[in-house]
């Protein structure tokens, strides 16, 4: 105990930047070798999160002032638990400036270093396994800088300026660590949470958030709170926040839930923003039917879609996908709400397994097209020539620039059509329905799909799986 004290209080005491040193805390004496709290140890993104640390909920109090800027504040109440002992909790969080850092209500001493990208914060005494703390952090300010190396854009907190006639807006674009642009979070998807958002925006804005509305009243300031709930555990990065001018459209709930139970639909179109772009949505129902007949009961509540004006890559954002004027097409949407059970509700244990959510959530452009009364031959082929025609790999990506590249989409969709070849397509359905049934618990890897395909379908399948997972090049073109 006393020696994680004094390592704490050395951490904290010892760096430079804007410690704050409670007097209550007792002082110790320095010593000389910090520490360092040890990261999840993700192998593309070797300095995120921390390891042993399971955040349960967090609670967010949210600030839009000036929607379109990127200009934010608030609070954040994390409900947090150890799976070992931790002197010290290791937050990432590029965010706007801390102002404030509570421990079960009492003011604890914390280090924010906005380049490294880390709020540490010193417990009174450890976090312990079984052990639970509620941690606040107050911000405000600008949000953190991330760019994606290989978009012409930077991930989490995203401002669209107010243009012409069109009003500001803000949204999240995460994928794969951006939400620690604007909150502090334990930012892996190994660690899913639940979130509750309480969103205050100005006058005549709307925000909408992953999960169920639970109120919408009159804030002090003369705009209005927002409060979602997400109650089903999800990534940091698939937490959807819009806020903007947008039209509600509610529609009929869909019964593909657990046991039957209605998923509530509703969707969220900027004001001004074509007229066509809502065609591709009256869809959704149609789609939630298909996927979860292929894959199980719908994980969340709620589903639908959030429409953005920019041109940024579509992001299955949990309950609410995200999706561009510019990307509103069926083919895409299949795409990015088959992510809702395969990235939001069974999560990644590192992010070189990324192929998990790409390949699957891929596959499901077939199984709609042949819902659709297509064979898919023509879609299996050209996925076929385009793997062919760009660089492969094996599944299992090594360094950030392949995480959404051509092999994790194509060939990851690819390997699973391969395990379809092998078996009938009954036996394929039940596959992929206890995949997510039964992996959907803890964070999953290739490891975990090899050996389920060897216990469900044996060892032609696993063999088949393999061969797409591991080989250098690629494997000739699967075919029953
Ligand atoms: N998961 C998103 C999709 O396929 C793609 C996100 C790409 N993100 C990135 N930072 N490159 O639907
Ligand atoms: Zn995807």
């Amino acid at each position: 105990w006393r020696l994680s004290s004094l390592l704490v209080l050395t951490l904290l005491t010892g760096a430079q930047g804007q410690a704050v040193i409670p007097t209550v805390l007792p002082t110790l004496p320095p010593l000389s070798a910090p520490v360092a709290a040890e990261p999840v140890g993700d192998s593309i993104f070797p300095a995120l999160g921390q390891a042993g640390l399971d955040v349960l909920n967090y609670d967010l109090d949210l600030f839009v002032d000036r929607p379109g800027t990127s200009e934010l504040r608030g609070t954040v109440v994390l409900t947090v638990t150890a799976t070992k002992l931790l002197p010290v909790l290791s937050l990432d969080f590029l965010g706007p400036q801390v102002l404030e850092v509570r421990w079960n209500g009492l003011a604890a001493p914390y280090r924010h270093d906005q380049t490294l990208g880390k709020l540490t914060v010193a417990p009174p005494q450890p976090l312990l396994p079984d052990m639970r703390a509620r941690v606040t952090v107050r911000f405000a300010g600008q949000v953190g800088v991330r760019p994606d190396p290989d978009l012409p854009l930077n991930v989490g907190w995203q401002a669209v300026p107010a243009l012409g006639g069109r009003v500001g807006a803000n949204f999240t674009l995460s994928e794969p660590d951006g939400t620690r642009t604007f909150l502090p979070v334990n930012d892996h998807p190994s660690d899913p949470a639940t979130f509750t958002a309480r969103i205050t925006v100005p006058a005549g804005y709307t925000a909408a958030a992953s999960g169920v509305q639970r109120s919408d009243v009159a804030a002090p300031n003369g705009g209005r709170t927002f409060t979602f709930e997400q109650a089903q555990p999800i990534p940091t990065y698939a937490l959807a926040i819009h806020v903007g001018r947008f039209g509600r459209v509610d529609s009929a709930a869909v019964p593909v839930g657990e046991g039957g139970a209605d998923v509530i639909r509703r969707d969220y179109f900027p004001v001004g923003v074509p007229a066509g772009t809502r065609d591709a949505y009256v869809s959704t129902g149609e789609i939630l039917r298909v996927l979860a007949d292929w894959f199980g009961p719908y994980p969340f509540s709620t589903y639908g879609s959030a429409i953005v004006t920019p041109r940024v890559p579509a992001l299955e954002t949990a309950t609410l996908s995200t999706m561009p004027v510019t990307s509103s097409n069926v083919r895409v949407l299949v795409h990015e709400t088959a992510h809702q059970w395969f990235g939001d509700r069974m999560t990644l244990a590192d992010w070189s397994e990324v192929w998990l959510n790409e390949g699957f959530a891929t596959y499901a452009e077939l199984l709609w097209a042949q819902a659709q009364g297509e064979t898919g031959d023509d879609m299996v082929r050209g996925w076929y020539a385009r793997a062919g025609r760009n660089q492969t790999r094996p599944l299992v990506a090594t360094t950030e620039s392949e995480l959404f590249d051509t092999t994790a989409y194509i060939r990851g969709a690819l390997a699973l059509h391969a395990v379809r070849m092998t078996v009938d397509d009954a036996a394929f359905k039940a596959y992929l329905r206890g995949w997510v049934s039964e992996f959907s618990s803890q964070p999953v890897t290739t490891a975990d799909l090899l050996t389920y395909t060897r216990t469900r379908l044996g060892a032609k399948a696993e063999a088949a799986l393999r061969l797409w997972a591991e080989s250098p090049e690629l494997p000739p073109m699967p075919q029953r």
